[in-house]
């Protein structure tokens, strides 16, 4: 058996504790390994290298992935798609697997269209938006990060007896904020999912002011329909005249050493992408549901929206008091 690996999109912490997991089982088995460089750019130009055990010593507390990734607008074109196809044509692979999120997967479902290897997703992205995992590889490193970072804006906050919006990424989905908002204890999170009337926001928080509270900090998910954490602190001041220090945490969020619950999920995924293509399966994401190691059609990771947690969400209503 010929695969070839490669990671695409943001990249995401974990990213390489999964390839070390891929690579090694795969040569367990005997197969030849290759591992592309910089996502779809890398096949659409032919980068690929073959990879041993060897070639992934040392990487699973790295952050970042050593295969590099890339945004490949030429990916979008047929053109891009046929010329991936001759390369892997050329160097013989029958398999495909790609790590990275829904753009990614976007990708993967139009290759095979018009390529007959087994296609095989693990979802690596910060933003945990797939459906058909729990968790998505770099989520757990990236709200650790949110969340490292909020208790230090806290402490400068208490002091000055100030208020602030930190903005935190997940593009279009409140995961990243609503977990870091509950560990941070922020006083509000504002998410995608839920509409924002910054008038109630504001009334909130003067009535915790009310109560004692003499700092308080509002977690603002990407991506928020009344504009990023700066548009909105300027909306805020136009509305209430109070003043919001803003940060934005960016990517940093998506750096950093991989927590171990991130590289033991990269592991098992990594390990169980080789068994489904083993079994011959090719199409969908290998992902963790309640413990259990699942498969899901790559087209249904993203049909749905995955829905934020309604009892965290509830009880961030009450704990933000
Ligand atoms: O998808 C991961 C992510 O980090 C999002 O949270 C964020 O919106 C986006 O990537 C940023 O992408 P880029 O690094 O290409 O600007």
């Amino acid at each position: 058996m010929r695969i070839a690996i490669l990671t695409s999109g943001g990249d995401a912490p974990g990213m390489n504790a999964c390839i070390r997991s891929a690579v090694r089982v795969a040569k367990s088995l005997n197969w030849t390994v290759f591992g592309i460089k910089r996502g779809y750019r890398g096949l659409i130009y032919g980068e690929l290298e073959e990879m041993g055990s060897r070639s992934v010593s040392n990487i699973i507390q790295r952050g970042g992935t050593i295969l590099r990734a890339s945004r490949c607008k030429e990916f979008e074109t047929d053109e891009g798609l046929q010329q991936a196809k001759r390369t892997l044509e050329a160097f013989g692979i029958q398999a495909l697997i790609v790590i990275g999120g829904d753009g990614s997967f976007h990708g993967a479902v139009a290759l095979a269209k018009i390529w007959d290897g087994q296609i095989i997703g693990i979802p690596g992205t910060i933003d945990n938006d797939l459906v058909g995992t729990d968790i998505t590889i770099g989520y757990d490193t990236a709200v650790n990060t949110a969340v490292w970072a909020i208790d230090k804006i806290r402490d400068t906050a208490e002091a000055q007896e100030r208020y602030f919006l930190v903005e935190v990424m997940g593009r279009e989905a409140g995961f990243i904020a609503l977990d870091a908002g509950l560990s941070g204890g922020a006083e509000e999170v504002l998410v995608p999912e839920i509409h924002t009337d910054l008038g109630e926001i504001h009334k909130r928080l003067m009535q915790g002011k009310q109560r004692g509270k003499t700092s308080s900090i509002v977690i603002v998910a990407e991506g928020n329909h009344e504009g990023s954490a700066f548009e909105i602190a300027s909306k805020l001041k136009k509305l209430c005249g109070s003043e919001y220090r803003v940060v934005v945490l960016g990517h940093i969020q998506r750096g950093g050493s991989p927590t171990a619950r991130d590289r033991i999920l990269a592991t098992k995924l990594g390990a169980f992408a080789i068994d489904v293509l083993a079994e011959g399966k090719t199409g969908v994401m290998v992902g963790e549901v309640r413990g259990d190691l699942v498969t899901t059609p790559l087209e249904d990771t993203w049909k749905t929206k995955k829905p934020l947690d309604p009892y965290l969400l509830r009880l961030n209503t009450i704990l933000e008091t």
